[in-house]
């Protein structure tokens, strides 16, 4: 069977979008019969409810959580301690880890790459201390090491070291997110990858196949780690105590560190630039529930900030613009619920 139709879900903000959430959507009411990583380590963090079960992955595709085959492509940057504890936890939970195939390319990242990350980059540039930034440099330096040269892999996991031949219909899971992504981010403050969907064809099908392009955002920014974009100081002191209540109800800490994130108003300029560039035609706008708890509603448009009285005005206003600014954008989905998505 040939491939037929490849979706792809990509992060439009710096992460932490709910990705994991709609893929999970996904994956509940399509037919899929591959779903991918493309990009990142783990770095990134994917939260899954599956019957109301909390599951927390950084690797391994969600299909796994659907008995659908998985595949971590040679993008990836794979810490063996990490991957061993995935599959554990996986295992661990009733799920099949043989649907679960490594690029035999991915590279290793080693102790020293995690050694030298925490030494070099986790001050200076808040890396989630995993490695990447070392790993990456190594693959382009062409001495990096790949996961079908490493001993213990070979060892324990040779069936799943394979470049499979993809077909079907496939999901492409994204980490990270367009302004985290190596040419599109506030370089240097950046991740080690690429995390627009143009990158996804790095797994191995061509751009003709792709049919959707899931964008995710939230109705808030998040930032974590150093941001130089990001200064908590320019928080005016009355939107303070707002911005301290949404960190709290909206859990705004990280999935894969725990780090506190730095929450702002939605910079709908930063959006627009995302949905376009990626070629985003679905946006998932998550988190809405959280400004309405806070019953506070301002976002940051051109010349400065635009509050609204109700969510149902900020949301009509979001939509009229990004309907007129992003050309391919087909439909705009708002989310109040971590678990699922109605409309999709
Ligand atoms: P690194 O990917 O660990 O090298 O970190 C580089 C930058 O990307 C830092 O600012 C991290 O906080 C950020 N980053 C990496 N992965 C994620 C993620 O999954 N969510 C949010 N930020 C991330
Ligand atoms: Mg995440």
């Amino acid at each position: 069977m040939e491939i037929n139709n490849v979706d792809i879900c990509c992060g439009l903000a710096w992460g932490d979008e709910a990705k994991g959430k709609i893929v999970s959507e996904l994956l509940r009411t399509k037919n899929y019969d591959w779903v991918c990583r493309w990009s990142g380590g783990s770095n990134a963090g994917h939260t899954i409810y599956i019957d109301n079960k909390k599951y927390v992955t950084h690797l391994i595709p969600a299909g796994v959580f659907y008995n659908i085959k998985c595949y971590i492509g040679p993008d990836c940057y794979i810490n063996y301690q990490d991957f061993i504890e995935e599959i554990n936890y996986l295992k661990n939970n009733g799920f099949n880890t043989d649907l679960i195939f490594i690029s035999p390319n991915a590279h290793i990242i080693t102790q020293e790459h995690i050694d030298e990350d925490l030494a070099k980059y986790k001050t200076k540039q808040g890396s989630t201390g995993k490695g990447i930034a070392p790993c990456a440099k190594d693959k382009f330096a062409r001495i990096g090491k790949l996961v079908k040269d490493d001993d213990d892999f070979i060892t324990n996991y040779s069936n799943n070291i394979l470049t499979p031949e993809l077909n079907g219909d496939i999901l492409c899971e994204g980490a990270q997110g367009f302004w985290l992504d190596i040419n599109y981010g506030n370089y240097p403050y950046v991740t080690s990858s690429n995390c627009l969907p143009y990158s996804a064809c790095s797994l191995g099908f061509p751009p003709k196949k792709i049919r959707d392009i899931y964008g995710a955002a939230k109705i808030y920014d998040t930032r974590v780690g150093v941001d130089p974009l990001f200064d908590e100081n320019s928080i005016s002191n009355s939107d303070c105590d707002i911005i301290e209540q949404i960190i709290d109800l909206g859990e705004e800490y990280g999935s894969t560190t725990k780090r506190r994130r730095k929450v702002f108003w939605l910079n709908l300029d930063k959006l627009i630039t995302a949905i376009n560039i990626s070629g985003t035609n679905i946006i998932v706008i998550s988190k809405i529930d959280i400004l309405e708890q806070v019953n506070f509603y301002k976002l940051q448009y051109t010349d400065g900030d635009i509050t609204y009285d109700t969510i149902e005005d900020m949301k009509n206003d979001i939509s009229n613009i990004l309907y007129r600014k992003c050309k391919l954008l087909e439909k705009v989905i708002y989310s109040n619920n971590p678990k699922s998505i109605e409309e999709l």
